[in-house]
């Protein structure tokens, strides 16, 4: 696992930016994981600057949402499909039928977490998946004690995580939905490269705890430690509980030229 510790969020987004410019750059029908929430806004913000100053497009990619809200009506502001639309697709050229998310507003909600892995897998699986962490620990929304091999299925969130994501719905907690169709940890490690972004106090416990270990279901970032390519890029605030931080600096800061996150 490598550790990129920046001094800012802006700082930590071009450090994700350069590797997802040289995905679309390297590889004719690249394959996007997009997480939503705050962490990976600043990204976001850098790609769009990159495309409308023509350095990059993604006229030939696919993306990917790592999970939805069940129960949220096509186009309801906080859908994440509508979110990462409003950040960052609709202002790229992203073509519209190239954006896929669990249909998380159907009945068939197993049916609709099966068809969500075949699609992923018809497209040969993913190039870059981008994550953020919860407070607890969670990535997608794998509460704590996940299974680190489960597949895309619903998961219900735990009171931790809708008190953290009512702040998108005006603080009310009651609005913000139980149920989520997730990608499962087995599901997000199966991508070739996997970017954690994390910033804030809020996130120093949660990332110590997943780069130190111990592997456990009870944090499942720390699953990333079973994944050959995992960046964890982090800000200085995010980093104020992790042990060795010189040791990242310093092996951030001498990387040979020609080695990428
Ligand atoms: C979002 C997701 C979640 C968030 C996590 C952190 O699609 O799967 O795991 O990444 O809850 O959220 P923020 O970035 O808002 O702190």
């Amino acid at each position: 696992m490598e550790i990129v510790i920046t001094p800012d969020p802006q700082a930590a987004a071009v450090v994700a930016a350069d590797a997802i410019e040289r995905l679309l750059l390297n590889n004719t029908e690249p394959v996007l994981g997009l997480a939503t929430g705050s962490s990976p806004l600043p990204t976001y913000q850098e790609l769009i600057a990159r495309y409308r100053s023509g350095r990059i497009t993604f006229a030939n990619g696919r993306a990917f949402l790592l999970d939805e809200y069940v129960g949220l009506e096509v186009g309801h502001r906080e859908a994440y499909r509508t979110f990462i639309q409003r950040e960052l697709t609709d202002q790229v050229d992203l073509p519209a039928n190239a954006l896929f998310g669990p249909d998380g507003n159907t009945v068939e909600l197993a049916t609709a977490a099966e068809r969500y892995e075949q699609l992923i897998s018809d497209v040969g699986g993913i190039d870059l998946q981008l994550l953020g962490i919860g407070s607890d620990g969670h990535i997608g929304f794998n509460e704590p004690t996940s299974s680190l091999g489960s597949r895309t299925r619903l998961k219900t969130l735990t009171d931790a995580t809708r008190t953290d994501n009512a702040r998108f719905s005006d603080d009310d907690i009651s609005a913000v939905p139980r149920h989520v169709l997730t990608q499962g940890i087995g599901t997000i490690l199966e991508a070739d490269h996997l970017i954690l972004l994390a910033s804030g106090a809020s996130k120093a416990r949660p990332i110590a705890q997943a780069v130190v270990g111990p592997l456990m279901a009870m944090m499942p970032a720390s699953a990333l430690h079973l994944h050959p390519h995992a960046t964890v890029i982090i800000d200085e605030a995010a980093a104020e509980e992790l042990s060795h931080s010189d040791y990242y600096r310093e092996a951030f800061a001498n990387k040979p030229a020609w080695q990428h996150i």
